[in-house]
């Protein structure tokens, strides 16, 4: 797949930026394991921003990217800051990057932005972006509308750049599948959420492992702002809300800080534990470096055994 080509990785693997989450340990071990590691802005101030970029610095050589998402408090200052830091890849989510564009092309910063839809695909390939991300419904955390299946082939049909695929990839025939669809790599977030060097509290990764392939739902989408997440007390009372009508300050009120309370204090029942819909595969904690292998042999024996 051209990714690699594309990215100087060795494998068309790149790790999905994850706010709070994807700090350096996870995206070197990433980067280091032929991958493409991406360090969150989410949640993150500028000073930590950039002091995370420069741990990762010290500790790769290998390309990384930052995920620069557009609804940080300080944007502007955050555009600039990955310009100023001579960050080399940047993925983008969480809103519309073609303010910063001009800027960032310019800078000689190589964009590959998330699309939701084949306007956008268009646009951020009219931009200068070097490819676009299109991600699935299927995915853990803020969704767009639309499935893999449906819309990743209209998009590959409708821009030239190259496509990456993202939500529902946790197995290689996943890849191999994103591929006869039109794709040029895969984007995963939810499975380095079991990754060893992935800093999230151990009871959320053994929630992940003990969830069932159907628990995962989407919460918020009455007020524009889908996510999907595993179920539990928190989403029970979440959707009670939505179904009664409640205000979007009543609903902000209870999932403020619930990100949090999940990742980094172990609350899997009040905290909200976002992933995608891949569950069934969820089986165990592995090494960065074993997940990126395993994707990687399990889609060589896929298309191996089609050919065959
Ligand atoms: C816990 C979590 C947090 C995420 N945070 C971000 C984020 O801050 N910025 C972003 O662009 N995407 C974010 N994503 C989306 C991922 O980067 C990736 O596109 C997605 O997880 C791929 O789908 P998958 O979960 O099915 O692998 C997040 C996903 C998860 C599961």
């Amino acid at each position: 797949m051209e990714l690699t080509n594309l990215l100087n990785i060795d494998y068309p693997i790149i790790q999905g930026g994850m706010a709070n989450i994807s700090t350096p340990d996870l995206v070197v071990a990433v980067s280091q394991a032929g991958g493409l590691g991406v360090l969150a802005t989410g949640g993150f101030s500028l000073e930590e921003i950039r002091e995370n970029i420069h741990r990762i610095k010290q500790a790769t050589d290998k390309p990384f990217a930052v995920n620069v998402v557009l609804l940080h408090p300080q944007i502007q200052d955050l555009a600039q800051l990955v310009i100023d830091e001579g960050v080399d890849y940047i993925t983008c989510g969480g809103g519309n990057p073609l303010p910063y564009f001009d800027r960032w092309v310019k800078a000689g910063i190589k964009v590959l932005p998330l699309v939701g839809n084949v306007k956008m695909a268009k646009k951020v390939q009219e931009a200068g972006a070097l490819a676009c991300i299109f991600e699935g419904a299927e995915a853990g955390g803020h969704i767009g509308a639309l499935n893999t299946m449906a819309e990743l082939p209209a998009i590959c049909d409708a821009v030239d750049i190259p496509v990456i695929s993202a939500g529902g990839i946790y197995t290689g025939r996943q890849i191999l599948a994103a591929e006869v669809l039109g794709a040029q790599g895969v984007q995963v977030g939810s499975r380095f959420l079991l990754a060893e060097e992935c800093p999230i509290h151990i009871n959320y990764k053994n929630y992940l492992i003990n969830a069932l392939d159907s628990d995962t739902l989407v919460t918020g989408a009455s007020f524009g702002h889908p996510v999907r997440v595993v179920k539990n007390r928190l989403t029970d009372q979440l959707q009670k809300l939505e179904a009664e009508g409640a205000s979007q300050e009543e609903f902000d009120a209870m999932a403020r800080g619930a990100g949090n309370r999940a990742a980094s204090l172990g609350d899997t029942e009040w905290g909200s534990v976002m992933s995608g819909q891949g569950l069934a595969y969820f089986d165990k904690i592995q090494p960065a470096r074993e997940i990126i292998l395993d994707l990687m042999d399990q889609y060589k024996e896929a298309k191996a055994s089609l050919l065959k």
